[in-house]
């Protein structure tokens, strides 16, 4: 990228985080949908916040899933240090991914990269109520929503609502209802609509988004020219503390419409 081309995108960065009031914005150039060299990039940039930003003592990161979290979490290096100890849990369980992108995997991958622990929430996905009631009171599932509560650190991505609830294989009345509320955007298990209002929540345990405003380290790292409305509608409701990861190609598309 030429000096001009650098500048422009440094100016790009305070827009975006002026404009939805969060804490910072980093964009990286390109576009995550054509190369995956930008999602690599998007995990370098994590890791070098999280060594910046994570204080001493014990730190327990609460992280999601997907595609793009699995494969930043593998440019994750050391975080450990004499004083400062990080343990890595799942957000939130059960909300439908295939095996190596679910949160619990993420987490391990995260710790094992960054000299890390971890703890694994297992919470199948196809559960009746009563069953679910009666697991949210197992011991070792008790442990690790205890430590999922204390979290001081969120690392989350962002998806397209029908995108994500064909993924997660949701049923056609759920999927016609989100069409009807105009969902444009998924996080955590949440939907949101173009205004970054909640219009549908997965009822799944762990983390809660009325939860994650008190976390004071909140990391979103999402690109993609396909995103880019996602991002939008996310960030118009996004916590204030949150640090946005993402690429030119979304950035680019989403001050567009500011
Ligand atoms: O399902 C977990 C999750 O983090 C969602 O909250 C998000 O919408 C999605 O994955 C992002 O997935 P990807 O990185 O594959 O686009």
């Amino acid at each position: 990228a030429t000096m001009d081309q650098l500048f422009g995108m440094q100016q790009n960065e305070r827009r975006l985080a002026e404009n939805f009031g969060i804490a910072r914005c980093i964009i990286v150039s390109g576009d995550s949908d054509q190369q995956k060299k930008v999602v690599e990039e998007f995990g370098r940039l994590l890791d070098e916040a999280l060594h910046n930003c994570l204080p001493d003592g014990k730190n327990i990161i609460a992280v999601m899933g997907g595609t793009t979290m699995a494969r930043a979490a593998r440019q994750l290096t050391n975080l450990k240090s004499a004083k400062r100890q990080n343990l890595f849990v799942p957000a939130r369980g059960g909300i439908g991914e295939a095996v190596n992108l679910q949160a619990n995997s993420v987490s391990a991958e995260m710790a094992a990269r960054s000299n890390g622990d971890f703890r694994t929430l297992f919470v199948p996905e196809q559960l009746s109520a009563v069953t679910y009631d009666s697991l949210l009171k197992e011991p070792s599932i008790v442990d690790v929503l205890d430590l999922i509560n204390q979290a001081n650190c969120v690392v989350h991505s962002i998806g397209r609502a029908l995108h994500m609830a064909a993924r997660r294989k949701m049923t056609e009345e759920e999927i016609l209802m989100l069409k009807k509320k105009n969902a444009v955007a998924e996080s955590f298990g949440y939907f949101f609509d173009e205004d970054g209002k909640i219009v549908y929540k997965i009822p799944r345990v762990g983390l809660q988004l009325k939860d994650i405003r008190s976390i004071p380290y909140i990391f979103a790292v999402a690109g993609g020219k396909s995103k880019a409305k996602a991002i939008r509608a996310y960030l118009k409701n996004a916590p204030q503390q949150t640090w946005l990861i993402t690429d030119e190609a979304a950035s680019n598309e989403i001050l567009k419409g500011v």
